[in-house]
């Protein structure tokens, strides 16, 4: 075995998904919230996830994190197709998502808020050891908080942003989905987020970024796929793609520049497959 391989460094042209939707749909009573979607998330990508409310964004978010089962459809996770029949399983397949609302103890502090439910020690609290895991973790996402003992409730918001992907991580997850981190944020603390959502990618990991916000998207995903009524409705590298075709494949405005391309991606695939 060559070192590389040993170390698991896998050439760029070479990556496989870690994450792979087919076909997935998903109702509600007499609502299609999802319609055959496809998407793929390779390791060391981030893909920002964008459409217009009601498109169906939380709705995907909430069958990869088990808390809906889809109708119908296929997910493989690192090559095996597998089912995630709730959180503890997406939890254990190495998926680790941080929903808008953080879940987070505001009267604990970061290192409880980090180890919630999975504390160090067989029978007592490693405290001190807990302590230095919640360092390191913090040191290697940059992340800027100023004490590891003080209660949640006193950081500001990009900081508890922060505490809350840096929580994601303990799993040691393969994918890592945000639904809108940025949402609530000032100018400052999304440019922190901005920053911790590239050392997630750094780390090898598959990001998947939901967000109403263009700017962010273009910022820091590689990949932008659209969703539309439920429905795949493009799927651009954000270096080729302009913030307005990406608003017209939001919006549906009629044959367009992205529509027309998507239409010519889709053709190329079925040459090539
Ligand atoms: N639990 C539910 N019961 C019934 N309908 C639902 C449920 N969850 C979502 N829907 C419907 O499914 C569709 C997709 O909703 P979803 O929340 O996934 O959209 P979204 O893209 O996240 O929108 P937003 O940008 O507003 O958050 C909508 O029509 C919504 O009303
Ligand atoms: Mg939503």
């Amino acid at each position: 075995m060559t070192l590389e391989a040993h170390a698991g460094v896998v050439p760029a042209t070479a990556r496989e998904p870690v994450l792979t939707l087919r076909g997935i749909s998903k109702s509600f009573g007499a609502v299609q919230a999802l319609t055959g979607v496809d998407m793929d998330i390779l390791p060391g990508e981030v893909v920002g996830v964008v459409g217009d409310n009601g498109a169906g964004k939380s709705t995907l978010v909430k069958i990869l994190a088990g808390v809906y089962p889809a109708d119908s459809g296929e997910i493989r996770f690192q090559g095996k197709a597998v089912s995630i029949p709730s959180p503890a399983a997406s939890r254990a397949l190495g998926i680790a998502t941080v929903f808008q609302d953080l879940a987070l103890c505001d009267n604990l502090d970061v290192v409880s808020n980090l180890f919630l439910g999975r504390e160090i020690g067989a029978f007592t609290l490693d405290e001190e050891q807990m302590e230095q895991r919640s360092w390191s973790l913090l040191r290697q996402l940059s992340a800027k908080i100023p004490s590891v003992r003080i209660a949640v409730a006193s950081l500001s918001g990009g900081q508890r942003q922060t505490v809350a992907i840096a929580r994601s991580l303990i799993g040691e997850p393969r994918v890592v989905i945000l639904d809108e981190p940025t949402a609530a944020l000032g100018v400052a603390q999304t440019a922190e987020v901005l920053n911790l959502i590239e050392r997630l990618r750094e780390r090898g990991l598959g990001v998947v970024l939901i967000s109403h916000n263009m700017a962010d998207v273009q910022a820091v995903a590689d990949r932008v796929v659209v969703l539309r009524l439920g429905r795949n409705n493009g799927d651009f590298r954000v270096a080729d793609v302009s913030y307005e075709d990406i608003i017209a494949a939001i919006t549906g405005a009629a044959d367009n520049a992205v529509t027309r391309r998507a239409h010519a991606r889709t053709a190329e695939e079925g040459q090539l497959s």
